[in-house]
C-alpha cells in the first residue's frame, strides 16, 4: 500500500462513518499561543475541542501536515522524522470511547488486513487526575483482544496533550502491531527494543488543562485519534515480510528523496544511512515549513527551519556533496507533495530558493567564517587558555553560526578542548529563554477568545481588506498571529510600502472601526462564499461547509471566528511597523488603542 492508497482508505472509511472531510491546516498555527508547529491534526481544531461550533459539524477527518522538532536528535534511525503526516478523526462531543475503539479496529483488521493477533493495545492506568480507563479496557476485550496484549500503562505512556502547556487532553489508548522479535521478558509496547510498533493513537480528551495547571471537566468530551502515515505504512510493510527491517525512509513519500539524493552524492543509501536519513527527512520538514510561509531566520519558527537546512547541510557534506544540493531535494518535496497538499505548487519557487539562500549563506559561514572562528581560538590559546568556556563556545555559535561539532574539531587543531556539556546548557538555557519569549508573545492569543484577542482577530479582517483598496487585489494573507497587545499579518506584497500607503492603510481601517460597522457570520458551502467575494486563506482549515464574517461591506471572510459584534470596539487601529518576511512576504504588526466597551 501507498500513501495515497492509505489516506484515501482512510478517509472515505471515517466518511462513510458520517464525519465531514477537512483539508490539511497549515504547518504555521493560525493565531495559536501555544506551539511553533503544528504538531498533530488536533492542533488546528483546538477552538472546536473546546467547545466553539465547527460549521461541519461533530464528526470530522482529516490527513494534516505536522511538524515536531523535540525528537530531532534521534532522527537517524530507521523510526523517527520531524515532519510527518497524520490521518485523523474526531468527535467533538459526539460518540466516545466505544464507537472510536471499534471503528479503529475495524479499520486495521477489516480494510488494512492487520492479522488481529498482531494487535496490541495500551490504556491508562489511573492516576489522581482520572481513573484507571477499565472502559477502553473493556471494548479491547469485546473486540477479542486477549488479556496479555492489553497494557495499562501510567500518564507518561497512556495520557496526551495539552499540545502546548494548555489546552485540551485526557487519557488515550495506543494500538501497536506486533512485529514479533526480538522478543524478551518485559517487553510490552513502549519498548524501546522496537518490537512494538505504535501506529494510532485514540484520545478522551475530556479535560481541559488550564494555564495555571489544573484540569477541568470539558463539559462535552471528545475524541481525537491520530494515525502516523510513514509509521502505519512501515508496519503494513513490516507484516507483508517486505519491511526492510522497518525502515520509514522506503515509505514512498520519503523514497523518491533518498534516491534524489543517492544520484546527487554518488552514494548507496544503504551504507551511509544516517547522513542520508537527516538530510532527507530535515528538507523535507523545511520545504513543507517554507511552503506554508516560514523562512530561514534566528527567531521562533524560522530558527526551527534554519536549523533544519544547516543540519541537513552538514550531513550532505559527510556524504561528500560540496555542491548546494537542498533546493534539489526541496524540488523533489514538491513533486512528491504538489499533488497531496495545496498549496505546494505554488510555493515551489519559493521553497527552492529559500533552501539554496540558505544553504549558500550557511557555506560561506562555513568556508570563510572558520577561519574568523580559528583567529579567535589561536587568540585564545596565546592568552594561556587550554579550555573554550561553555559561554565562548556557544559566543562563537551564536556570532558565526558554526555548530559545536566544527568549533570543537578547529579547537583541536589548535590543542584546545571546548566544554561541551557547558555550551549544550548555554544552548538549552538560550532554547527556554526564546520559547519563554515566544509563549509570552503569544500569550493569551485567540484560542483563550479573551475579549482583547478577538477585538485584534476582527481588527486583522478590516487590516486585509484595506491593503486590498490601497494595493490590489494581488494582496492575500499568508499568516497570522495574534495576542490581545497585537497583532501580526503577513501578507504576499513584493516590495516595502511607502509612508503614504501605511498611513492609507491605518486610516481606511480606522475609518471603518468609526462607522460602528456590524460583524455578521453566516454558514454555506465554500464555494458559494468564494463566489459571493468572501476571501479565504489557504492555510486555514476549510471543509466544503464554512463560516463567512462580514464587517459591513468592508470585509468579508471565510473564517472560523470568533469575532466582535460591531466595529466601534476596537477602539484605534495604529501600525507599528512593516518587515519583509521572505520573498514577496510582508508583516505587518499593529495594535487596538482604546479598545472596549
Ligand atoms: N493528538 C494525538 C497525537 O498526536 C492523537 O491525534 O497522538
Amino acid at each position: 500500500m501507498n500513501a495515497n492508497e492509505l489516506r484515501e482508505a482512510y478517509l472515505s472509511y471515517f466518511e462513510e462513518l458520517g464525519h465531514r472531510r477537512l483539508p490539511s491546516a497549515s504547518l504555521l498555527p493560525e493565531n495559536d499561543p501555544t506551539v511553533l508547529f503544528t504538531t498533530a491534526g488536533m492542533h488546528p481544531l483546538v477552538p472546536f475541542l473546546l467547545g466553539e461550533a465547527h460549521p461541519l459539524g461533530r464528526r470530522l477527518t482529516d490527513v494534516q501536515k505536522c511538524l515536531r522538532t523535540n525528537d530531532i536528535e534521534e532522527v537517524g534511525d530507521a523510526s523517527h522524522l520531524t515532519f510527518f503526516e497524520m490521518l485523523g478523526n474526531w468527535s467533538l462531543g459526539d460518540y466516545f470511547k466505544e464507537e472510536s475503539l471499534a471503528w479503529s479496529y475495524t479499520f486495521l483488521v477489516k480494510v488494512l488486513g492487520v492479522p488481529p493477533g498482531r494487535l496490541g493495545v495500551t490504556v491508562f492506568a489511573g492516576d489522581e487526575t482520572a481513573a484507571r480507563d477499565d472502559a477502553s479496557a473493556g471494548v479491547w476485550r469485546r473486540l477479542g483482544i486477549p488479556e496479555e496484549r492489553i497494557f495499562f500503562l501510567p500518564r507518561a505512556d497512556n495520557w496526551w496533550g495539552p499540545a502546548g502547556h494548555s489546552g485540551p487532553c485526557g487519557p488515550d489508548s495506543e494500538i501497536f502491531v506486533d512485529t514479533g522479535a526480538p522478543d524478551h521478558p518485559g517487553c510490552r509496547p513502549g519498548c524501546a527494543c522496537g518490537r512494538w510498533l505504535e501506529v494510532w493513537n485514540n484520545v478522551f480528551m475530556a479535560y481541559e488543562k488550564t494555564a495555571s495547571g489544573d484540569y477541568l471537566r470539558l463539559a462535552h468530551p471528545n475524541v481525537d485519534t491520530g494515525m502516523g502515515v510513514e509509521r502505519m505504512l512501515t508496519a503494513l510493510a513490516v507484516l507483508e515480510g517486505g519491511g526492510a527491517g522497518g525502515d520509514v525512509f522506503q515509505v514512498d513519500t520519503l523514497r523518491p528523496l533518498v534516491e534524489r539524493l543517492e544520484r546527487l552524492s554518488g552514494r548507496a543509501y544503504a551504507r551511509a544511512t544516517r547522513p542520508f536519513r537527516v538530510a532527507v527527512d530535515h528538507l523535507r520538514a523545511a520545504a513543507m515549513a517554507i511552503g506554508d510561509g516560514a523562512a530561514p531566520s534566528n527567531l521562533e519558527a524560522g530558527y526551527v527551519v534554519r536549523r533544519l537546512i544547516r543540519r541537513a547541510v552538514d550531513a550532505g557534506r559527510e556524504l561528500g556533496l560540496q555542491e548546494p544540493f537542498c533546493s534539489r531535494l526541496g524540488e523533489q518535496v514538491v513533486e512528491v507533495f504538489a499533488p497531496v497538499y495545496p498549496g505546494v505548487a505554488g510555493a515551489r519557487e519559493r521553497i527552492i530558493t529559500l533552501l539554496d539562500e540558505e544553504e549558500q549563506r550557511y557555506r560561506r559561514i562555513l568556508t570563510e567564517d572558520a577561519p574568523r572562528v580559528k583567529k579567535v581560538i589561536r587568540t585564545l590559546r596565546d592568552s594561556g587558555a587550554s579550555l573554550i568556556s561553555g559561554e565562548q563556545a556557544f559566543d562563537l555559535y551564536e556570532t558565526y553560526g558554526l555548530p559545536l561539532s566544527l568549533t570543537a574539531a578547529l579547537a583541536e587543531e589548535e590543542g584546545l578542548r571546548v566544554d561541551e556539556e557547558g555550551f549544550e546548557r548555554c544552548y538549552a538555557a538560550h532554547q527556554a529563554l526564546s520559547r519563554q519569549s515566544a509563549e509570552k508573545k503569544f500569550k493569551g492569543g485567540l484560542a483563550d477568545h479573551s475579549e482583547a484577542s478577538t477585538r485584534m482577530h476582527t481588527a486583522s479582517h478590516l487590516l486585509q481588506a484595506a491593503l486590498r483598496q490601497v494595493l490590489g487585489p494581488a494582496v492575500h494573507q499568508m499568516g497570522s498571529n495574534i495576542t490581545p497587545e497585537r497583532l501580526r499579518f503577513d501578507f504576499s506584497w513584493p516590495e516595502r510600502l511607502s509612508e503614504a500607503q501605511l498611513q492609507e492603510v491605518e486610516e481606511r481601517v480606522n475609518a471603518a472601526i468609526q462607522a460602528d460597522l456590524p460583524v455578521t457570520m453566516a454558514i454555506m458551502p465554500l464555494e458559494q462564499a468564494v463566489a459571493s467575494g468572501a476571501l479565504a486563506f489557504f492555510g486555514e482549515k476549510y471543509g466544503e461547509q464554512v463560516k463567512v464574517y462580514s464587517i459591513g461591506q468592508f470585509s468579508r471572510e471565510v473564517c472560523g471566528g470568533p469575532h466582535v459584534d460591531h466595529t466601534s470596539v476596537l477602539g484605534r487601529f495604529k501600525i507599528i511597523k512593516q518587515e519583509a518576511v521572505g520573498k514577496g512576504v510582508r508583516r505587518i504588526r499593529a495594535m487596538l488603542e482604546d479598545g472596549g466597551d
